[in-house]
C-alpha cells in the first residue's frame, strides 16, 4: 500500500488546475445509460472513483473511451443491453456512488438490482429517500440478500418531498431526477439538493433532451420526455477540490493562484476562509490565495448547499488547529464525521468532540506523526496539517486520498511542498 511522506513548514507559491467535479461526473456518467448514441464529456478527473464507474457501467454495456486530453466516450444504446441491469456487490463496494445507477437503470431499462452500499466511514449513509421517491414514481422495491432490486413499467409522474431527518440528500436527487426525466408526465421534486454538481447532472441532462426547471432550487419541475440522445459537455470544475488547495495556501502562509474554479460555488468556504483572516481575490475563473501570519479563531457549521459543505470540515479543522484561539466546528450533515480528530490529536492538535461538535483549541503549531486516512477528505484534512507539522508526517491508506484527487502529491509538490509518495 502507498504512503505520502511529507516534511512541513514549506510556504506553497505558485498556480495549480482545478480539474472537474468528482461528484457532478460520477452521475452525469450513470446518467448516460438513458442517453441514445454517444456522449463526449469533458472534464472528468482521473481518479479511481472514475474508473470504478467505468468498471459498473461496461458492465452494463457500456462502451466508454478516454482520449488523451482527458475527455470521455460514453456509448450506450438504445435498444441494446435490455437484460444487464445488475451493479454487484463486487464493483458496489468500492463506491458508494454506484447508487446513482439505481434511476437511469430503472427508467431505461425497467429493472435495477443494485448491491446495498451500506454504511460507513463517515457514518450512516442510509438510501430510504432514493427508495421513497422511486416508489412514489410507481417502482416496486424490494430488499433482499444485501441487493436492491427495482421493478416498474413506465414510471409516472408524480410529486415527491426528499426531506430527511438530516436535510435533503445529494445522490437521492439525482437518483430521483435521472428516473422522472423519462417517466409519463410531470414529476414535482420538493426539497431536491440544489448542490452545485446536482446542477451540473441537471444541465447535463437538459442538454440531452431532458425538461428539468428549477435548477438550483429545492422544487424541480420535471416534465417526462420519450428519449434522451448523446452530448457534448463539460463538467463544471470540482469546488472540494479547489476549496482543499484554498486552504494548502492558506495553512501554509502561501500565494498560490488556482485556475478553472467557480468561485460563486465556493461562497460559504471563501467567506469563511476571509472571516480567518486568508485574503482571497477573484477573478474570472482564477482565485489566489494569500495567506497571512495573523488568523482569527472561528466557529462553523457544515449544512447543504449553499452552507458549508461537509467536504470541507476536515480540511477547516486542519486550518484552525493552528489558529491560535477556542473554534467549533458542527457537523450537521453526517453527525458523526469525526474520524480525522484521533489522528490529527496525534500531531499535537487539542480537540475534543462533544456529540456533533468538535472543540478546536489552536496551538501555534502541529508535530509530524504517522496517522493513518479513514476516508477521502480526512485524508486531504490530514495531508494539509502535514504540510505545517514541524518535522516529517507519515500517511497510510491513502487509497482513499486517490478515490477523489487526482495526482495530489505532484500539484503541491510543484508548489513547493516537500512531500511523495512512497510504494511499497
Ligand atoms: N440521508 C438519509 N436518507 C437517504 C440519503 C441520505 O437520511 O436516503 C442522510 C445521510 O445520512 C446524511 C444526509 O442525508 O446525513 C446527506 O446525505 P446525502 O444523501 O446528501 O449524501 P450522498 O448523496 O450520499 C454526496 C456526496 C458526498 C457528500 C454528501 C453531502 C457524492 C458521490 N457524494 O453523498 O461526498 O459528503 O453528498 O454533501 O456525490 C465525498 O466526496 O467525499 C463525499 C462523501
Amino acid at each position: 500500500m502507498d504512503k505520502i511522506v511529507i516534511e512541513g513548514c514549506h510556504r506553497l507559491e505558485g498556480r495549480v488546475r482545478i480539474n472537474g467535479a468528482k461528484n457532478a461526473a460520477l452521475p452525469i456518467m450513470a446518467a448516460c445509460i438513458l442517453l441514445n448514441g454517444p456522449s463526449r464529456i469533458k472534464g472528468i478527473p482521473d481518479i479511481v472513483d472514475i474508473q470504478t464507474q467505468s468498471e459498473i457501467l461496461k458492465n452494463l454495456g457500456g462502451e466508454i473511451k478516454r482520449f488523451e486530453d482527458g475527455t470521455f466516450e460514453i456509448i450506450f444504446r438504445d435498444g441494446e443491453n435490455a437484460d444487464r441491469f445488475i451493479a454487484p456487490y463486487e464493483l458496489v463496494k468500492k463506491m458508494r456512488a454506484s447508487i446513482c445507477v439505481l434511476g437511469p437503470l430503472l427508467s431505461k431499462r425497467r429493472k435495477a438490482k443494485v448491491s446495498y452500499p451500506g454504511g460507513c466511514v463517515i457514518g450512516q449513509r442510509p438510501i430510504d429517500l432514493h427508495i421513497k421517491g422511486l416508489k412514489a414514481l410507481g417502482a416496486q422495491i424490494e430488499t433482499a440478500e444485501g441487493y436492491i432490486t427495482a421493478a416498474a413499467d413506465r414510471l409516472k409522474g408524480t410529486e415527491i418531498s426528499l426531506m430527511g431527518q438530516y436535510g435533503t440528500t445529494v445522490l437521492g436527487t439525482c437518483n430521483v431526477m435521472t428516473a422522472a426525466v423519462m417517466a409519463e408526465g410531470t414529476t414535482i421534486i420538493e426539497h431536491a439538493a440544489c448542490e452545485p454538481e446536482v446542477q451540473d447532472l441537471a444541465n447535463f441532462l437538459n442538454k440531452a433532451g431532458a425538461k428539468i426547471a428549477g435548477i438550483g432550487e429545492d422544487r424541480l419541475i420535471i416534465e417526462g420526455v420519450r428519449e434522451l440522445n448523446g452530448v457534448d459537455y463539460e463538467i463544471i470544475p470540482d469546488r472540494i477540490e479547489a476549496g482543499t488547495f484554498m486552504i494548502a495556501g492558506a495553512i501554509t502562509k502561501g500565494d498560490i493562484t488556482l485556475e478553472n474554479v467557480r468561485t460563486e460555488h465556493l461562497t460559504a468556504v471563501i467567506d469563511k476562509l476571509r472571516d480567518i483572516g486568508v485574503e482571497v481575490v477573484a477573478d474570472n475563473n482564477n482565485a489566489r490565495i494569500k495567506g497571512s501570519s495573523l488568523y482569527h479563531n472561528v466557529d462553523l457549521t457544515t449544512l447543504p448547499y449553499p452552507g458549508m459543505p461537509t467536504d470541507m470540515q476536515a480540511q477547516f479543522m486542519a486550518l484552525l488547529c493552528t489558529v491560535e484561539g477556542k473554534s467549533i466546528i458542527t457537523e450537521k450533515v453526517f453527525t458523526d464525521r469525526f474520524m480525522h480528530v484521533p489522528e490529527l490529536i496525534r500531531m499535537g492538535a487539542d480537540i475534543r468532540i462533544e456529540v456533533s461538535s468538535a472543540i478546536i483549541r489552536g496551538k501555534p503549531f502541529l508535530s509530524g506523526a504517522s496517522v493513518m486516512v479513514s476516508d477521502l477528505r480526512a485524508g486531504a484534512g490530514l495531508v494539509l496539517a502535514g504540510l505545517v507539522a514541524k518535522g516529517t508526517t507519515q500517511i497510510d491508506r491513502i487509497y482513499h486520498l486517490d478515490r477523489g484527487y487526482e495526482r495530489l502529491e505532484e500539484r503541491l509538490s510543484k508548489l513547493g511542498a516537500v512531500i511523495k509518495r512512497i510504494s511499497d
